[in-house]
């Protein structure tokens, strides 16, 4: 075969032109005469027209073998075609099958034989294959790419932040073990301990990696296993981060609807509610969410946590992400600084998504005095010696300082219109569900 190589995506820079596809069968369909085999190639998806009278018998014969998923070289000639999907098809010329595939377990998904999540879970790498899986990744990938646009715009510096660590950030019930040369050591609930270091150094600065909880969860919002990017900035406040986060997650909305239109209607997502996320955000205090969950006939006493129900029911109020503010001490981490306002309550904050998809992200002002700090290691206790090095940052030119972390998959999962995160990464950690 020869003809010049080229990817679907920009096939429309070849009318006229023979070219040479490189892919996979997604579906096949036939009408007398003539032979529609789709193809997706990573990139895309393109039609391809099989006429008997242009082809040569044996290739015209090969359509019976193109079974879902079969991995084919195709040759042909790039035409427009208004009604084709993408506005270009290939007239075929040759075909060439690379790899056969032989009923592949996920078929062709109509309303009425969507496979139960059951059986796609385990064939997560075929999964990933499938349309609207494809159109989640390539999400994520712009998610990914946004988030460091826009702090590398902003000024912060990406420092990354340790997998092992030697203690606790997030509570000390969801650590993931493992032996350090005969040590106790974690996998990372959260970089944060260690931005609140660097950006001493830096002054802004981001981490964006892997983060593990050993959440016993099995909800639609959680994965044992997450991504998360948090913002430390030095010399912040309590209002400044949450006037960074509405900018930030703002941003990343954009840059979705921007750049993944045709992605957002495979998933058949509502694009209208998306469009007007924009600073500034709704800020209620913690006191104020009680108020209205106490007004929508919810039974909750001032000083429990939100779960998913109350998270939604708050959120429901309004049609832009919400920001809480200043929850009681007691339920939030042992590293927050008190509103000297009222020492009850954390000079923190939650973003809370709209329609129901719970928080996105979690920050707040750090407790900066030395002599307070170390009265939390008793309050919560946490043995002092393995924070040593962060009591440091107290004793060598402490400042006031503030970050956040924002989950992607929540975010995606919200952006994109999907009920479940375990879709929003390529390869979810569940409860107890490791494979593949
Ligand atoms: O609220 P969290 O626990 O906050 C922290 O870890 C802080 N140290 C962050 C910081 O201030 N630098 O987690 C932050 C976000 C949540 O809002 C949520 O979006 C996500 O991380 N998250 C999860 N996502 C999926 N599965 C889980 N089990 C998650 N736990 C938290
Ligand atoms: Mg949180």
């Amino acid at each position: 075969m020869k003809g010049r190589i080229v990817y679907i995506e920009e096939l429309k820079k070849h009318v006229g032109e023979e070219v040479e596809i490189r892919g996979w069968v997604y579906n096949k369909r036939s009408s007398g005469k003539v032979r529609f085999v789709i193809i997706r190639d990573g990139t895309g998806f393109l039609q391809c027209v099989m006429v008997k009278s242009n082809l040569a018998d044996e290739v015209f014969e090969l359509y019976d073998e193109l079974s879902l998923e079969t991995s084919v070289i195709v040759k042909g000639k790039a035409r427009e075609d208004r009604r084709a999907p993408g506005g270009v098809e290939l007239e075929l010329q040759d075909l060439k099958i690379m790899g056969k595939s032989v009923n592949f377990p996920i078929p062709k998904v109509r309303e009425d034989n969507i496979p139960d999540v059951g059986v796609l879970l385990p064939i997560r790498h075929l999964w990933l294959r499938t349309r609207k899986q494809w159109a989640l990744m390539r999400i994520r990938h712009t998610v990914e790419k946004a988030i460091h646009d826009f702090f590398d715009k902003n000024g912060f510096i990406r420092i990354d932040a340790p997998i092992l660590t030697p203690s606790a950030c997030e509570g000390t019930t969801t650590l993931f073990e493992t032996d350090y040369f005969g040590e106790k050591a974690y996998l990372t609930q959260s970089g944060q301990l260690y931005m609140e270091a660097a950006c001493m150094a830096h002054g802004r600065v981001y981490c964006f990696g892997p983060t593990f909880r050993a959440e016993k969860s099995k909800t639609r919002r959680h994965l044992m296993e997450f991504w998360m990017v948090e913002p430390e900035i030095a010399y912040a406040e309590l209002p400044d981060i949450m006037e960074n986060a509405e900018r930030f997650v703002s941003y990343i909305v954009e840059r979705v609807l921007e750049e993944r239109k045709e992605e957002l209607k495979t998933l058949e997502r509502d694009i209208s509610k998306l469009e007007h996320v924009s600073p500034p955000f709704p800020k209620i205090s913690y006191t104020e969410a009680v108020e209205i969950l106490k007004k929508k006939g919810f039974k909750f006493e001032w000083g429990e946590d939100f779960g998913g129900d109350e998270e939604t029911a708050i959120s429901e109020e309004f049609d832009k992400p919400v920001i809480v503010h200043r929850y009681p001490a007691k339920i939030k981490a042992f590293y927050m600084k008190r509103d000297p306002q009222n020492p009850e309550l954390a000079l923190c904050m939650d973003m809370l998504a709209p329609e129901g998809y719970g928080e996105i992200i979690g920050g707040g002002q750090r407790e900066d005095s030395l002599e307070e700090l170390e009265k939390r290691f008793d309050e919560y206790d946490l043995p002092k010696e393995a924070y040593e090095w962060y009591l440091d940052l107290r004793r060598y030119g402490t400042v006031p300082h503030a970050g956040y972390g924002l989950g992607i998959e929540r975010t995606i999962a919200w952006i994109s219109g999907i009920k479940h995160v375990r879709e929003a990464i390529p390869f979810p950690r569940l409860l107890e569900k490791i494979y593949p």
